[in-house]
């Protein structure tokens, strides 16, 4: 049996702006990552992903609030921590490398002293001299020679950087690693590369990760099961494969026609028309049914369930039945 590493149940994370208004970022959302495993958390732009790994390491920004739901990682609830008690937690035991953060090294600072500072801030009592011993050894982990600690972020190639984050967020030796968006910014032989890094250290360190991205097809390469997200909530969610294979939402229908597939071309083959909806006040019933053009009355009135098809394939749709 696989052992669960992290159970997050009925999650709710809103932003509370100053007009009195709320932004219902994440909805009620549920999902398991096992331990050595991988889980994809796909969807369009603004769709809660960033809000929710945020509310799992508990670094919310000030208007950011967890208002309802559980986070259980090996079966304590990280909702119910204090700060202190989170501050043991995240990195030591689950860690994300952030949006964009390959962009946001220091460029006045060499790279071995970067990660050498990000491990003194979190490792109590350890040298500078071994700090820089564990840098180096942390370079050479994700594929950089050990030499290159003495190089500022401006020696480095985009993917050589994007190394180097995924190298910080190991830095203690976390059991669950979220990947916020790790290949964006990245062309398509350099993203493979990375692919390739982040599977090869899932089956060396027996690393659970998160991986979060708005391409259905990259997620392939590293995650096992898939949550697709439209507007704070879970559509469908299950092995990947079987997702991929049988997509039974129309919204995860559209994800796969638009990133068909994984090793062949990248061109967009497909465009979803129109936009997510505002998570102020998002639609009735199923918020993807002012997009979908199979919704019916019952669509534009009630929020459906998601349900169990079987072998542990969930939708939400009222046009599947169980
Ligand atoms: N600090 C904030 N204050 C108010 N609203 C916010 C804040 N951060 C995010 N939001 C809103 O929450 C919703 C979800 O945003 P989030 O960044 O989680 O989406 P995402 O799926 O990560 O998008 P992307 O793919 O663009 O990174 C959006 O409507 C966004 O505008
Ligand atoms: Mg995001």
């Amino acid at each position: 049996m696989p052992e669960r590493l992290l159970e997050v149940r009925n999650l709710k994370t809103y932003f509370y702006l100053e007009s009195g208004e709320s932004v219902k970022a994440v909805d009620g959302i549920s999902f398991d990552v096992e331990k050595g495993e991988g889980l994809g958390l796909v969807g369009e732009s603004g769709c809660g992903k960033t809000t929710a790994a945020l509310s799992l390491m508990r670094l919310l920004p000030s208007a950011g609030k967890i208002v309802e739901g559980k986070i259980l990682f090996k079966g304590d609830d990280l909702v119910k921590k204090s700060e202190d008690e989170m501050r043991r937690i995240r990195w030591k035991h689950i860690s994300m490398v952030f949006q964009g953060s390959m962009n946001a090294l220091n460029p006045l600072i060499k790279v071995g002293d970067q990660i050498a500072e990000a491990i003194i801030l979190h490792e109590h009592g350890i040298s500078k001299k071994e700090a820089l011993n564990r840098a180096a050894e942390l370079l050479e982990l994700v594929g950089i020679e050990r030499r290159r600690v003495n190089n500022y972020p401006f020696e480095f190639s985009g993917g050589m950087k994007q190394r180097t984050v995924i190298a910080m967020a190991l830095a203690l030796n976390p059991e669950l690693v979220i990947a916020d968006e790790p290949t964006t910014a990245l062309d398509v032989i350099v993203e493979a590369q990375i692919l390739g890094l982040m599977r090869d250290l899932k089956e060396k360190l027996n690393l659970s990760l998160i991986m979060i991205t708005h391409d259905l097809s990259i997620v392939s390469e590293v995650c096992n099961d898939v949550a697709v997200m439209y507007a704070g909530m879970i559509c469908e969610y299950g092995d990947l494969r079987e997702v991929y294979k049988n997509p039974l939402h129309p919204y995860t229908a559209a994800l796969v026609r638009a990133y068909p597939s994984a090793r062949g071309t990248r061109r967009r083959l497909y465009s979803l028309p129109g936009f997510p909806p505002d998570l102020i006040n998002p639609p009735s019933g199923c918020r993807f049914h002012p997009r979908c053009t199979y919704a019916t009355d019952v669509c534009r009135k009630e929020v459906p369930d998601i349900i169990d098809v079987g072998g542990g394939h969930y939708v939400a749709c009222h046009l599947v039945r169980g």
